[in-house]
This record gives structure tokens, sequence and C-alpha cells, in this order.
């Protein structure tokens, strides 16, 4: 199995599972962290990579390629949360987010296609989110950023397939990692009419993600599709419950769904 795979945000929670998954099934895996060095114990190579700093992408793709010659499947992890009223958010704190989630999978994808484009093969998957498909309360802007990425995972898939390019989008469910602890929260307004509400909501949010999946089930899930010959343009990974309710938005009228989110979200 001497394929070469580079998977962002490597360091901690889904990108770590998946890259001591794949390592132990014998692939050449380089995972990327902003601070590799805060890391010494990774048990696959840890390479320098801040995903909206263009020349550290330039610098790792090309590192890979000039020891291995090739790269066969990238996996754009890295991401962060974001949290509070739409209202509120600061619109720094957005664009902060977008950079991560939204922009610094572009800049990724940007350096490795034309490595792809040269082999006439490549498998990109980009890790999107359950809450892509759907607004959440008080995390608008993380499902915002999380949705732009799966419309434009299914466009590069439509144009790269010409090159023998397969791009999938893996949406996962509540995963027990670090996001919590790494997330943006937006600091409300002195009087703000929110403040009941959000952080009703907050509690919820962080006891869904606690009480989420080992992130070794995404882990599995991802070698499962690099195995597969034709993978499907996209992937949901979670609990029963949070892949159902996609199936259920798409069949109810919108007010109904919305009611439906407002009481499990006691609004
Ligand atoms: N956990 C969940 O419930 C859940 C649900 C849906 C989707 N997701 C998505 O799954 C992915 C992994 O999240 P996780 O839950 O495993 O979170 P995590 O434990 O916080 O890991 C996030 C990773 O992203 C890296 N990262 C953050 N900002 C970066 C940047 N600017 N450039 C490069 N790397 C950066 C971090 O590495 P360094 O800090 O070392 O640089 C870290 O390795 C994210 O895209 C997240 O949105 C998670």
């Amino acid at each position: 199995m001497n394929k070469i795979v580079l998977i962002t945000g490597a360091s901690s929670g889904i990108g770590k599972a998946i890259g001591e998954f794949l390592n132990n099934k014998g692939f050449v895996v380089y995972g990327t962290s902003r601070n590799p060095l805060n890391y010494k114990k990774s048990k696959f190579t840890l390479l320098t990579l801040d995903v909206s700093d263009e020349n550290s992408i330039k610098n790792t793709v090309s590192k890979i390629i000039k020891k291995e010659g090739k790269l066969d499947v990238l996996i754009n992890n890295a991401g962060k949360g974001i949290t509070g009223p739409v209202e509120e958010t600061p619109l720094e704190e957005i664009k902060k987010a977008f950079e991560t989630n939204f922009f610094g999978v572009i800049n990724v994808c940007n350096t490795v296609l034309p490595e792809m484009r040269k082999q006439k093969k490549g498998l990109v998957i980009n890790i999107s989110s359950i809450a892509g498909y759907m607004g959440l309360p008080y995390r608008g802007i993380y499902s915002a950023s999380k949705s732009a990425l799966s419309i434009y995972s299914e466009v590069l898939s439509l144009e790269t397939k010409q090159f023998g390019i397969t791009v999938v989008d893996v949406a996962p469910g509540d995963f027990v990692t670090n996001i919590a602890a790494g997330r943006y929260h937006t600091p409300l307004f002195k009087n703000s009419n929110y403040k009941e509400h959000y952080a009703k909501v907050l509690k919820q949010i962080d006891a869904e993600v606690n009480t989420g999946l080992q992130p070794e089930i995404m882990a599995k899930a991802i070698y499962k599709i690099i195995l597969k010959k034709k993978p499907k343009v996209r992937y949901r990974v979670g609990s029963f419950m949070q892949r159902y309710a996609i199936h259920i938005k798409r069949l109810l009228p919108d007010r109904l769904y919305e009611k439906i989110l407002m009481k499990h979200y006691k609004l």
C-alpha cells in the first residue's frame, strides 16, 4: 500500500485519527500542523502548514513531491469552529473562519491539483460537516463556511474529473475532539438580546460534541473511501439521527423543519 497521503490539521482529533489509522494500514502519511514541534510524539510525519499561508503550503507540498515523487491522496481536514449570533459576530472573525474552513481548502487544492494533473490521477477528500447541510442556530458562520465548502467540492469534482482526479466531500456529525477548545466564541454585546438563547444553545452544542462519536470511526470511513474504485461525491458520517436529519430536511417544508430544529434547541 504505497499510497502517499497528505492530511491537513493532523495534530489532533479527526485528522490525527485518520493519520494513525492509515499509517497502521501501510500508507505513507504526511500530516500537518501549524506548530509540529508541539507534537513530537506523532506516529506519522508531521510537517508545518498553515492553510492561510500559501508559502507554507507550497513548501510542504514540494517537500513531499521531492521525496516521494507523487501525491495520491489529499485530505483537507484542517478546520475551526465559531459560535455566536450571526448579528453580533465580528466580521473579522467571520473572515478568519472562512479563511481556514473555505479559502484554506482552496489554497491547498490549488497547490496540489497541478501535481495530480501531471500524474493523471489523484483523490481529494474535503472534510465538511453535517452542520453544512442546514443552518444551525448560533453556529451560522460555521454552517455557512462548511456549506460553501461542500458546494466547492461538488464543482471541483465536475471540473477535474477530466484529469483523472476524484473529489469527495465527507461530512462528519459530532465527534469528540479538540474542536470546542479551539473555537471562537462571540462575546455578546453589552445588552445583547441573544444572551439567554445563546448560553442555552452553546451548552447543548458542547454536550453534543462531548458525547459525540470517536474520531476512529471517521478514520475507518476515510480508509474505505480511499479503497473504493468509484467513491460517491458525498458521504455523511455520524449518528443515525444526525444523518437522518439531512433526509428529513429534504422531505419537509422549510417552516416545519425550522420548527423541529427550534424544538431540538428549545428556542
Ligand atoms: N469534531 C466534530 O464534531 C466535527 C464535526 C463536523 C466537522 N468537523 C470538521 O472536522 C475537521 C477536524 O476537526 P476536529 O474536530 O478534529 O478538530 P480539532 O481537534 O480542533 O483539529 C483541528 C485541526 O485543524 C488544524 N488547524 C486549525 N487551523 C488551521 C490552519 N489555519 N492551518 C492548518 N491547520 C489548522 C489544527 O492543527 P494545529 O492547531 O496543530 O495547526 C488541528 O490539527 C474540521 O474541518 C472540522 O470542522 C468536526
